[in-house]
């Protein structure tokens, strides 16, 4: 069986590093593996718009913020397909079918559609699209076939309940769908990111992430006003690592090269928590050596970027074709799946004859 990656992020703003550690990064390196036959990266502007409706122009502004995130991480249109989800059609026909497979009581319990629900203060006024769009994600990985989904954590129950689409489809209509496997990253502290604050979660609304596009001095001056341990008042005091932002960090993103390049007192990050934890380690030169190992990742990130903003309309021309190529994949697995559901009238030719043979003997 071939193995098909799919997988994408809604444009409703640019990327930060989160969203790279936890999921860029990984699919820049299976795409360099050589391990996966086909690649698909979506920019998913229809399910962005399930809770942005009011505000189209959020959405259609962020979809070259997204793509540069992307080429400039080093995604290669030459061995990944990167394409805009509302460009393929097939996908929301998919979703309408699926929609039966799938119980509001499922939906309700989704437990990533429950917290969102929940952060946006929906209460009982919840959009029917949004409500349905793990639905749509489910179309959005079966169409291509995927057999693998590398996202962050927060996306399991998406792909939970795209398996169970995929199972009950196949046991109703016969074998037709592949079901998908999540790939999540390997690294625990980069399935979920904290922001600079502490708060759990980076997000745009709460002003606490460090982006892509970010200058090195914006990286610079975001890491010195980092959250750290509360407790560690003074350089003397023992500090706490774990639970700690700027050690989070380092475990995301710092490698033993850095320690030898940037500080090399210090052999790899596990000598420079136990000095943390022992006192007599400040923060600042913490957070300094943070600053160094972020721009040397991010230094040739915005490089490229630099050389993709000088030919937007070539970047538009990589969505074009990207989706035209997605959409021909897409429209192959709607066929499979309208012939499966028996809703291929015009090519059953059998049907029409046996139908016809019905009513000539009346
Ligand atoms: N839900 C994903 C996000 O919020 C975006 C997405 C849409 C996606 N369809 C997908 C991710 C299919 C993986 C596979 O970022």
């Amino acid at each position: 069986m071939k193995k098909i990656i799919l997988t994408g992020d809604r444009p409703t703003g640019r990327l930060h590093v989160g969203h790279y550690v936890g999921s860029l990064k990984r699919r820049v390196e299976l795409q360099n593996s050589g391990d996966f036959d086909e690649i698909y990266i979506m920019i998913a502007d229809a399910q962005a718009l399930t809770d942005n409706a009011d505000h189209p122009e959020k959405v259609r502004e962020n979809i070259i913020e997204v793509a540069l995130d992307y080429l400039s991480c080093g995604l290669d249109p030459a061995r990944s397909t990167l394409f805009i989800q509302s460009q393929v059609p097939e996908l929301t026909e998919l979703t309408f079918y699926y929609m039966n497979l799938v119980t509001v009581s499922r939906l309700q319990r989704n437990p990533t559609v429950k917290s969102e629900i929940q952060m946006r203060n929906f209460e009982s006024s919840i959009p029917v699209g949004f409500f349905t769009y793990p639905i749509s994600q489910a179309s959005d990985i079966t169409a291509f076939k995927a057999t693998t989904v590398p996202v962050g954590e927060d996306q399991e129950p998406m792909i939970e309940q795209t398996r169970e689409i995929v199972r009950k489809f196949n046991s109703v209509y016969g074998e037709t769908l592949v079901e998908p496997e999540i790939l999540l990253p390997d690294n625990k502290a980069c399935l979920r990111l904290p922001g600079i604050d502490g708060k759990a979660k980076m997000s745009k609304s709460l002003n606490n992430c460090i982006y892509l596009s970010d200058t090195a001095e914006d990286v610079r001056k975001k890491v010195m006003s980092m959250f750290t341990d509360p407790n560690h008042l003074r350089v003397q005091d023992p500090g706490e690592v774990d639970g700690n932002p700027v050690f989070i960090y380092l475990d995301a993103f710092s490698r033993d090269e850095h320690f030898a390049e940037f500080l090399p007192e210090y052999k790899n990050l596990d000598e420079l928590k136990a000095h943390y934890r022992r006192g007599g380690l400040g923060d600042v030169k913490v957070k300094k050596f943070l600053v160094n190992v972020l721009q040397s990742e991010l230094e040739p990130i915005r490089q490229r970027r630099k050389e993709f903003e000088k030919d937007i309309p070539a970047v538009y021309r990589i969505l074009e074709e990207g989706s035209k190529k997605a959409e021909k994949v897409a429209a192959q697995t709607l066929a499979d799946v309208k012939r499966s559901m028996r809703i291929n009238y015009f090519e059953d030719r059998e049907m029409i004859e046996a139908q016809a043979e019905k009513f000539r003997q009346g």
